[in-house]
C-alpha cells in the first residue's frame, strides 16, 4: 500500500461540506487514532483561529448530538487556518511554508467547480501538487466537455494515481451493500432480469430545501447535484453484469460497461419541478429555471434489461428524506390467488433503503386470514443498525481511504463521462420548471410517469 498522507489541507473551510461532513469526519478518525497530522484550513473569508475552532465544535456537536473533549482537543492541536485568495500566487507560497514538514499533503477541494482550475494551478504553480493527493467533490464540472476540461487540468497538475473524485455514494456500506447483496446470493440473481422484473425505481427524496446553499444550488440543480453521479452509480451497481473476477478493476470495468449500455435521458419522459417559493431565497435569480425536482425514465440497452423502465426521481422538500430502491417484480403468470381487493395480488417489491436508517426489505403475500383464500403482502424487513451495528460514515471511510492513496471508493474518470452522456440532453432545458407544492412528490406530471411510485418506507 501507498504511504499515507501526512497533512490534509481543507479548501473551502468555511463551507458547508466541512461543516457538515468532513469535521466531524476528521473528529472520528482522530478519535480512531488515523489522523494525528497538521490540517489546514483554506478558505477567502478571514477567519481566526478560534473561529475555525468554534466552527469545527459546532460541526461536531450538530452531527453527533455531543463533543468528546479529550478527541476534539486532539483534532484541535492540529487545525490552523489560511486565509487568502484562490487566484494569489502568495496564497500557494504561505501554504507552502505551512507544508514544508509534510512530505505527501492530501489536498481537499471543497469549493465550488468555478474555483477548481485556480486551485490546482496555485497548488501546481507552489510546487505542491507534485508530491500532494488530491480529493475532487462533484459536481464534476458542468456537462461533458466540461468535465473533460477539468480532467484536462487536473492531470496536468497531478498523476492520475493521486487524482481521488468523490461521489460519496461509493463510501456508504449500504451502498457497497448493493454489491454484497447482488453477487453472494443465490437466491435473487437468476430473477434478476427483464423476465421477472418489472421496473425498478430508485427514489431520492429530501425533506428540506436548500438549507442555506441556494446560491450554489441555483447554478447546479437537482440533475447535475446528485442524478447525474449518486443515482446513476446506484443504477450502475444494480444493473451491471457479474464481474470478470472478485477484484476491484473487474467491478469497476462492470459498472462503467452497465452505465455505457444506458441510453442518454428523453426530455420527453423526463419532468422537472421547482418547489414553491425557491425563487424568493436569497441566492437564487428571481426567474430561475433550475429544477430542484426530477422524475425520468431511463432504459439500458442491454438482453438482460430489455424493456425494463428505472425510473428515477429526486427532489428537495418532499414528504420525507429517504433514499431508497424498490425493484418491482412480475406478478405471478397465472392468477390463482386474487389480491385482498384486487383481481392479482400485489407484486413483491425487494427495498433496498441507502439513506439513514439503511437496510432491506422484501414484501411477500401471504394468506389473509378468513374464510376466502386471498393474499396480503407483508414485509420481511432487515434494519441494519440494529443488526449490524454502527458503521462509519461515508464521508469518513473516504477521507481515510484517501489518506491512504486507495482508490477503492472512489469514482473513475470514465464513469463520470458516462454519467455525464446520459444526463446531457436533460441539462438546462429551455421549458419552464413546473412548480410544485411543499412536501409534496413533485408535479402532478411526474406522478403518472411510472405506472405507480412505490413511497419509500423510510420517514424522518
Ligand atoms: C450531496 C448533494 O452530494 O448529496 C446534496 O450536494 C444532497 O444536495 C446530498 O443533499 C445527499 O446525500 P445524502 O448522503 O444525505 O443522501
Amino acid at each position: 500500500m501507498d504511504l499515507r498522507s501526512d497533512a490534509v489541507v481543507l479548501f473551502g473551510v468555511t463551507g458547508d461540506l466541512v461543516a457538515k461532513k468532513l469535521f466531524p469526519a476528521l473528529y472520528e478518525l482522530t478519535r480512531r487514532g488515523r489522523l494525528d497530522m497538521p490540517v489546514i484550513g483554506v478558505a477567502r473569508s478571514r477567519w481566526d483561529h478560534q473561529q475555525l475552532l468554534t466552527a469545527a465544535r459546532k460541526s461536531v456537536l450538530e452531527a453527533q448530538g455531543r463533543v468528546d473533549d479529550e478527541v476534539f482537543d486532539a483534532l484541535a492541536r492540529n487545525l490552523t487556518m489560511l486565509s487568502g485568495d484562490y487566484a494569489d500566487p502568495d496564497t500557494y507560497q504561505r501554504l507552502a511554508e505551512a507544508l514544508s514538514a509534510a512530505e505527501r499533503p492530501l489536498f481537499y477541494l471543497a469549493i465550488p467547480p468555478a474555483v477548481f482550475t485556480p486551485v490546482v494551478d496555485g497548488l501546481a504553480g507552489a510546487g505542491l501538487a507534485a508530491r500532494g493527493r488530491v480529493v475532487v467533490e462533484k459536481p464534476f464540472g458542468r456537462d461533458l466537455a466540461t468535465s473533460h476540461e477539468l480532467n484536462k487540468a487536473l492531470r496536468a497538475a497531478f498523476d492520475p494515481e493521486r487524482i481521488f473524485r468523490i461521489d460519496h455514494y461509493l463510501g456508504k456500506e449500504a451502498v457497497e451493500g448493493l454489491r454484497v447483496f447482488r453477487f453472494a446470493n443465490r437466491l435473487f440473481e437468476p430473477l434478476w432480469n427483464a423476465e421477472h422484473i418489472a421496473n425498478i425505481q430508485v427514489t431520492l427524496a429530501e425533506g428540506f430545501g436548500t438549507e442555506g446553499r441556494a446560491g450554489f444550488y441555483d447554478r447546479v440543480g437537482a440533475t447535475r447535484d446528485v442524478l447525474q453521479n449518486h443515482m446513476l452509480q446506484v443504477v450502475a451497481l444494480l444493473a451491471m453484469e457479474s464481474p470478470a473476477d472478485a477484484g476491484d478493476d473487474a467491478y469497476r470495468a462492470e459498472e462503467i460497461r452497465a452505465l455505457g449500455q444506458v441510453e442518454p435521458l428523453s426530455p420527453a419522459t423526463t419532468v422537472r419541478g421547482q418547489y414553491a417559493g425557491y425563487r424568493d431565497e436569497t441566492g437564487v435569480a428571481a426567474d430561475s429555471n433550475t429544477e430542484t425536482f426530477i422524475a425520468t425514465e431511463l432504459r439500458i440497452n442491454s438482453p438482460r434489461w430489455a424493456g425494463v423502465p428505472f425510473y428515477l426521481r429526486t427532489g428537495k422538500l418532499m414528504p420525507s428524506t429517504a433514499t431508497e430502491v424498490v425493484v418491482e417484480f412480475k406478478t405471478p403468470e397465472r392468477n390463482l390467488v386474487p389480491g385482498a381487493d384486487a383481481a392479482a395480488p400485489e407484486p413483491n417489491l425487494l427495498r433496498f433503503r441507502l439513506g439513514r436508517h439503511d437496510g432491506i426489505s422484501l414484501s411477500v403475500q401471504v394468506k389473509q386470514p378468513g374464510a376466502e383464500v386471498t393474499a396480503v403482502p407483508v414485509e420481511l424487513p432487515v434494519d441494519f443498525d440494529a443488526t449490524l451495528g454502527h458503521r462509519r460514515e461515508a464521508y469518513e471511510r473516504l477521507l481515510d481511504d484517501a489518506l491512504d492513496g486507495r482508490h477503492l471508493r472512489f469514482a473513475r474518470e470514465e464513469t463520470i463521462e458516462q454519467e455525464w452522456r446520459i444526463v446531457e440532453p436533460v441539462l438546462d432545458l429551455p421549458e419552464p420548471v413546473l412548480s410544485y407544492p411543499r412536501g409534496s412528490w413533485g408535479p402532478a406530471e411526474a406522478q403518472t410517469l411510472a405506472g405507480r411510485w412505490h413511497a419509500p418506507t423510510t420517514a424522518h
